[in-house]
């Protein structure tokens, strides 16, 4: 983390999930985003890369694109984080809302940074200065043995999920590295236990911290 990183966002509260492919993020996300909305809150669900119409187009282009070179990539997940926090998660925290996201910079450093060996330390640089600094206060990561993640994956794989073993066995070590060093910032969580679990795990995690920013706006 830089000097320039900020983990507290202005109002709302802004919650990452990273993991490798199959972990399942999206339904622990998607579960999160439920059991706040039961407590009153404003929650803006996304993902990266295509939380945006303009993030659609960027995520195709990526996952699908020919002859994408490792800086393309790793330029391209950028631009798509630097407009989806622009324009989406930054509004949403300053009205109070609670963003949850499915991946955000973190998983540029695992899979640019490690995984395509452009170095963790410039690919961090680079994707915080697309966000202006912008950290989650949370960041819970599904941890999953890649073999295990790529036998739940249903569909044709796309680029990502070619890259090999190797790849994926640097990415997780880069997730693990990464939370190991900030555990203030970090859950880890062992993404074959139980869906409920995990999802209690979760909310024990997050219940202080929503409870925080509802005491600093005024909300019951
Ligand atoms: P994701 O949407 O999580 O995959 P899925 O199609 O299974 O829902 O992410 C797509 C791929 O993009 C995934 O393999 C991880 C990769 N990725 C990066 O390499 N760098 C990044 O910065 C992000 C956000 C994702």
């Amino acid at each position: 983390m830089t000097d320039a990183a900020s983990t507290s966002s202005p109002h709302g509260l802004f919650v990452s999930f990273e993991g490798g492919d199959g972990a399942g993020k999206s339904t622990q996300a998607r579960l999160l985003g439920d059991w706040l909305r039961g407590l009153g809150r404003e929650v803006v669900l996304t993902r990266e890369p295509g939380g945006t119409e303009l993030g659609v187009e960027l995520r195709n282009a990526v996952l699908h694109g020919d002859h994408v070179d490792a800086r393309t990539e790793a330029l391209i997940y950028a631009t798509d984080r630097a407009h989806h926090v622009a324009s989406l998660v930054r509004p949403a925290l300053e009205r109070g809302a609670v963003v949850v996201t499915d991946r955000y910079l973190d998983s540029s450093v695992a899979y640019q940074g490690s995984g395509r060996d452009l170095g963790a330390d410039e690919v961090e640089r680079l994707s915080l200065w697309a966000v202006d600094g912008l950290l989650p206060a949370l960041t819970v990561l599904l941890d999953l043995d890649p073999v295990a993640g790529r036998a739940r994956l249903t569909g044709e794989p796309d680029r990502l999920e070619r890259a090999g073993d190797e790849f994926h066995r640097r990415t997780r070590e880069a997730f693990l590295g990464r939370a190991a060093a900030d555990p203030g910032r970090w859950l880890v969580l062992d993404a074959t236990r139980p869906v409920e679990d995990l999802a209690l795990a979760v909310r024990e995690r997050v219940g202080p911290l929503v409870a925080a920013t509802a005491l600093s706006e005024g909300v019951a």
